[in-house]
């Protein structure tokens, strides 16, 4: 089975990010065939300093890097590194309707967040359907927001086969990621734009004080707590271990401990989690070059896959190339 994801950076990497994709996304390693890729031609809809980009570009590989993805067993390379998918985002848009894309409830979300609707914002599903199509894709593993571009994928390789009377490609599907919504210090989901985030790549004292400044009730310290209703506790969930989340649970209802303990314990077990990531992210930004050959090595298979797809979806629709292609 054929694994696919994009990761579009938005700078840097929080828990929320973590738990609620990339870890998911370096467990299937083991599982799966794996093709990760940076979104770089996707964040270009939104990134528009070119210094900005590339460093964004570079961050996502060293915090996938840092936390275990392992070049041998998974592809990392940049979207760019196949340059064919923007040539079958341009084929899919011959064959889909306007009124489909008018239904993306994700680019009416980001223009009335103030984003420029232009044509590469209005045309993201497009190009996110070929990243998935390009590569024969089985599963797609997505927060709950991107489901619907799935669908979109699944519905164009359906008109494109449709139109050209070939099954040239195929209907991938979404596989959504298991992790709940991860809170963030006010309680709602941690996102960049509500500036609620825990940053993983602060320094740790930072990111301690972070997890200090989490958003609790105001039961007093002896009184039995609820920890189905806290913050603090549903992070703990994400990250301790079953049996560490047990006890925390257990002092929770006995009462007696204070929700700064409570932090206490959840940051030790982040720093437990993100220590070792830190180190080993460290010494990948001393060594650019092997991180270049990872990305450049990944981008070199994954290439031929995609030209392989191309070479057939050319041919089922009629585009001549020459040999210079
Ligand atoms: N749109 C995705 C996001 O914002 C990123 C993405 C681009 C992607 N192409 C993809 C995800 C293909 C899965 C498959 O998170």
């Amino acid at each position: 089975m054929r694994v696919l994801s994009g990761v579009q950076s938005s700078g840097r990497l929080h828990l929320g990010n973590y738990l609620g994709a990339m870890k998911q996304h370096i467990e299937l390693q083991h599982e799966h065939e794996c093709f990760y890729f940076i979104a770089n031609y996707h964040a270009l809809t939104t990134v528009q300093e070119p210094e900005r980009l590339r460093s964004y570009t570079r961050d996502v590989a060293l915090d996938y890097l840092a936390f275990g993805l392992d070049p041998e067993r998974a592809l990392l390379f940049r979207q760019s590194d196949v340059p064919e998918v923007t040539e079958l985002a341009w084929i899919l848009s011959t064959v889909t309707g306007k009124g489909l894309l008018d239904r993306a409830t994700s680019y009416k979300d980001r223009v009335a967040r103030g984003i420029s609707p232009s044509m590469g914002l209005f045309g993201y599903p497009l190009l996110m359907a070929a990243d998935i199509l390009i590569y024969r894709s089985d599963v797609v593993p997505v927060g709950r927001d991107q489901v619907q571009h799935i669908e979109m994928a699944q519905d164009m390789a359906g008109y494109f086969n449709h139109t050209f009377g070939r099954e040239a490609l195929k209907r991938p599907e979404p596989r959504l990621n298991e992790a709940m919504i991860v809170p963030g210090v006010d309680g709602q989901k941690m996102s960049k734009s509500y500036g609620n985030t825990i940053d993983l790549f602060d320094p740790p004292q930072v990111m301690r004080k972070r997890i200090m400044s989490i958003k609790t009730d105001s039961t007093p310290l002896e009184a039995p707590k609820d920890p189905d209703r806290c913050n603090v506790f549903a992070l703990y969930r994400l990250i301790a271990a079953p049996d560490e989340v047990q006890a925390l649970e257990r002092r929770y209802r006995e009462g007696g401990m204070g929700y700064g303990e409570a932090k206490t314990l959840l940051a030790d077990v982040t720093e437990r989690l993100v220590g070792p990531a830190r180190e080993r992210r460290r010494a990948l930004e001393a060594d650019p070059d092997r991180v270049e050959d990872v990305l450049s090595s990944s981008g070199r298979k994954a290439r031929d896959v995609a030209r392989a797809v191309m070479a057939e979806v050319r041919d089922a629709c009629g585009i001549v190339t020459g040999r210079g292609g």
